[in-house]
């Protein structure tokens, strides 16, 4: 089968590798028929993910059919459409049965990390009746490739964590997939105020059409100042970090108001400085999380119902044969303006 190889830090190659089978009895082995890029493959290709060994076939996201199952898996049986989630959960270890799928003891983020991942062909799925959802069969699924790993990160990380009630100001900081699929469902709480910041204008009037109240471009080096005259001096009830650097995890801490949350989504490389100096008073909450993906099943309610429609952040198609297309499109958002690739395979 073809797939998408790391060969190390720089190097990726579309190659041909043998296809994965049924290795344990609670295996399934997925036919993808759409896949993703995500930020974080672009981490790896940098070097950045030290448990990402050469070799190993990128992705973590992805819609298929179901070709095999071992003899354990109940759930599912071959023929059967399934949304892959970029978190493999045993659902049955201490941290899996209290909601921590993402630290499952035998699982968590494996998927095109230590084990080989969806951007090919046929993947295989440990734990696949805990780690699969099942899509209706006629539906169109490329809507659910965005819930693999982006909706459930925005949801929990940004918006559970930030807490977002209506009447509350919001503001998100980046708007890439990530900080748009956050703004996205931050608006099924009902917030007054949804201040989306970025250092791209493109990205900004994608934010502005999907629904943020005001946007800032944070350039000049001057948001802070702007979000605190929009909020009236006061600040934001929840302050979302949706980038993962030093820079604009400080935004965060300076517009955050008395008795707001600072809920941080991005993957930070770098330490940060936290100003307890100046936070210490103001009862305020920082919140972490890695995607636990535990609002799948509800996600998945919210598009079929067309309530949420994650296809307003799909922007570019590609098949795999010219995957190493659509990473360099992926790469280069800036310019290509890109936001989410869809990949389909050649077997449609
Ligand atoms: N916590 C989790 O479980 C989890 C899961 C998936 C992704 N992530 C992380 O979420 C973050 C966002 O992911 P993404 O795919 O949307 O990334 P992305 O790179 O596409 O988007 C980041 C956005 O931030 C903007 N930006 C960069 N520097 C900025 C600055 N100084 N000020 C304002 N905006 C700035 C960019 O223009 C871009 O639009 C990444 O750090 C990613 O690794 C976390
Ligand atoms: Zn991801
Ligand atoms: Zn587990």
């Amino acid at each position: 089968m073809k797939a998408l190889v790391y060969l190390g830090p720089g190097k990726r190659a579309l190659a041909e590798r043998p296809k994965p089978a049924v290795e344990l009895p609670t295996d399934a082995v997925v036919r993808i028929n759409k896949t993703t890029i995500c930020g974080t493959d672009l981490h790896i290709l940098k070097g950045d993910v030290p448990t990402v060994a050469t070799g190993r076939i990128l992705g973590h996201e992805g819609v298929g059919t179901v070709e095999e199952v071992g003899s354990a898996v109940s759930h599912f049986k071959p023929g059967d459409a399934v949304l892959v989630s970029c978190i493999t959960s045993c659902g049955k270890c201490e941290n899996c049965r209290r909601g921590l799928n993402s630290h499952c003891i035998q699982g968590g983020w494996i998927l095109g990390n230590t084990i080989d991942g969806t951007q090919a062909e046929f993947v295989r799925i440990p734990w696949a009746d805990t780690s699969l959802y099942r899509l209706p069969q006629a539906a169109d699924h490329e809507p659910f490739v965005m819930l693999s790993d982006i909706f459930p990160t925005g949801y929990e990380c940004g918006v559970l964590n930030g807490r977002i009630s209506p009447g509350a100001s919001v503001a998100i900081v980046g708007a890439g997939p990530i900080g748009l699929a956050t703004l996205l469902t931050a608006q099924f709480y009902a917030p007054a105020e949804i201040i989306v910041v970025d250092v791209d204008d493109h990205r900004l009037g994608i934010a502005k059409r999907l629904g943020a109240t005001q946007t800032v471009n944070s350039r000049d080096g001057r948001a802070a100042e702007r979000i605190l005259d929009l909020s009236g001096g006061r600040g934001v009830d929840a302050a979302i970090e949706a980038v993962g650097v030093p820079e604009t995890f400080d935004l965060c801490q300076s517009i955050v108001a008395p008795a707001g949350v600072i809920a941080n989504i991005g993957v930070h490389g770098k330490s940060v400085e936290l100003h307890l100096e100046r936070l210490w008073s103001q009862n305020v909450t920082l919140t972490t999380r890695l995607v636990d993906t535990v609002s799948t099943p509800l996600l998945l309610k919210t598009v079929l119902s067309g309530r949420l429609q994650p296809l307003a952040l799909v922007t570019h198609h590609f098949t795999l044969t010219d995957i190493a297309r659509a990473y360099d499109t992926f790469a280069h958002a800036a310019e290509s303006r890109a936001l989410k690739v869809v990949i389909s395979s050649s077997h449609g």
